[in-house]
């Protein structure tokens, strides 16, 4: 087989990162089709067909990209049988965080305990996850780092425009999630292709409070135009998956399974046909899902692996694309035993739930810290008379 081009190095010996865990979330509650007639005007026959979508699931008030992402590292964490304080990494792909600042990926880094890692997140829509890989591989494969979390998390229920029947119906919310880890082991992450055409950036858009214009969309709320991005996906899909086999050594009839970002089943047969491969070698879980967006490929890996589609030495690629334009793709050969065959360490279980104890205590604890700070430094005389004159400016209207 010829040696991968995607990744290389001119000196010291290759890394390879491996994906050694996995783990989702999503919300207890279902949409289905008929839930969603009752909001737009819609119906269950013309979802299924346009799209392959039956239902999805929706956050509730006490969930978040956050909260799912969390849940969903966990998971992992437990397959990888990784203790947080050895994560080196953590990358958030999301489009739905909650804050612009902290990141997703600095408050999983805080409920875990991970307090040896960095943590951002990375914005490039429904690509991010595989971005993300491949940030996390590269770090890896630099022998700068040895075990990365990545997380793709996404509640596009709170972006969807619940009027616009055209993508409302598309979305729903969830997070998946993946170790990568170090080792001389060859295989792992072979080759990666990021792409980016920012003219299409009012193709599929969500504008914060900081956009100059509006364009007649609304603030913080989805706007797609569903058609040229199916022409822009049926067209990038199967170029990017093309291009990543054969950066990774490979020809198409070498891939065992191709885990597609979940956006309409059409986009996955029209790939399938252009690449002269069978429908069942495409994963797809969207009638269960919808899209969610940068959490759609983790998810349908995990599910992958629980159906036993992927075993050792298996070649799979991800390809991901939307917003941006943005899309990627990624050639991974699995290099660990079959899940039947990991078997978690007991203790290390055991250390996991105290240090996510601890780390909800530790939070618990600063959050009564700072406010007793308040308390003290408001109760000091100069600001005492700070706070009776602001107040006096304030009765006074002075400017
Ligand atoms: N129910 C019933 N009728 C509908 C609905 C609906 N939910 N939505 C639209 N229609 C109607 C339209 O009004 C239109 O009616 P008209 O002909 O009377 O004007 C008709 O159906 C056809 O509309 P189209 O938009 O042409 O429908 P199309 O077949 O293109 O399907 C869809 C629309 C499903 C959105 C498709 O364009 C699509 O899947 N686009 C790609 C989405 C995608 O892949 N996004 C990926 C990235 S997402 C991310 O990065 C965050």
């Amino acid at each position: 087989m010829a040696q991968a081009k995607g990744y290389t190095r001119n000196n010291g010996p290759l890394r390879y990162a491996h994906i050694t865990g996995w783990g989702m979330a999503v919300p207890d509650t279902v949409m289905t089709n008929d839930d969603m007639a009752a909001i737009v005007e819609t119906n269950d026959e013309w979802i299924r067909t346009r799209t392959g979508i039956r239902e999805r699931r929706i956050a509730n008030e006490r969930e978040s990209s956050a909260t799912l992402g969390y849940k969903a590292a966990t998971s992992a964490l437990e397959v990888a049988d990784v203790l947080p304080m050895d994560i080196d990494l953590i990358i958030v792909a999301t489009s739905t965080a909650e804050h612009v600042f902290p990141s997703t990926a600095n408050l999983i880094q805080d409920w875990l305990g991970a307090s040896k890692a960095g943590a951002f997140d990375l914005a490039a829509a429904c690509a991010g996850f595989v971005y993300a890989v491949n940030m996390a591989t590269q770090a890896i494969r630099s022998g700068s780092i040895d075990t990365a979390l990545v997380v793709g998390a996404e509640t596009m229920s709170r972006i969807v425009d619940w009027t616009d029947r055209s993508t409302c119906i598309l979305f729903g919310d969830g997070a998946g999630a993946i170790v990568l880890q170090g080792s001389d082991q060859e295989g792992g992450v072979l080759s990666a292709v990021l792409r980016s055409d920012g003219a299409g950036h009012d193709l599929l858009s969500v504008a914060t409070p900081n956009v100059r214009e509006l364009n007649g969309h609304t603030l913080g709320k989805m706007y797609m135009h569903g058609g040229e991005v199916f022409k822009f996906a049926t067209r990038v899909v199967d170029e990017s998956i093309r291009q990543v086999t054969e950066d990774a050594g490979i020809t198409l009839s070498d891939i065992d399974l191709i885990i597609p970002h979940q956006a309409n089943y059409r986009i996955l047969q029209s790939a399938a046909r252009k690449l002269n491969i069978d429908m069942d070698k495409f994963v797809s879980n969207l009638d269960r899902y919808g899209n969610t967006s940068a959490a759609s490929i983790p998810i349908a890996m995990c599910e992958a692996i629980e159906q036993g589609r992927i075993r050792k030495d298996d070649h799979l690629v991800m390809v991901g694309f939307g917003g941006g334009l943005s899309w990627a793709a990624m050639c991974v050969r699995w290099g660990i035993p079959e899940p039947s065959q990991l078997q978690g360490n007991r203790l290390n279980r055991q250390r996991r739930r105290a240090v996510y104890l601890l780390a909800r205590v530790r939070a618990r604890w600063n959050r009564l810290r700072r406010a007793w700070n308040n308390v003290l430094r408001w109760s000091n005389p100069r600001n005492i008379r700070l706070m009776r004159l602001r107040r006096r400016a304030n009765q006074q209207k002075l400017p």
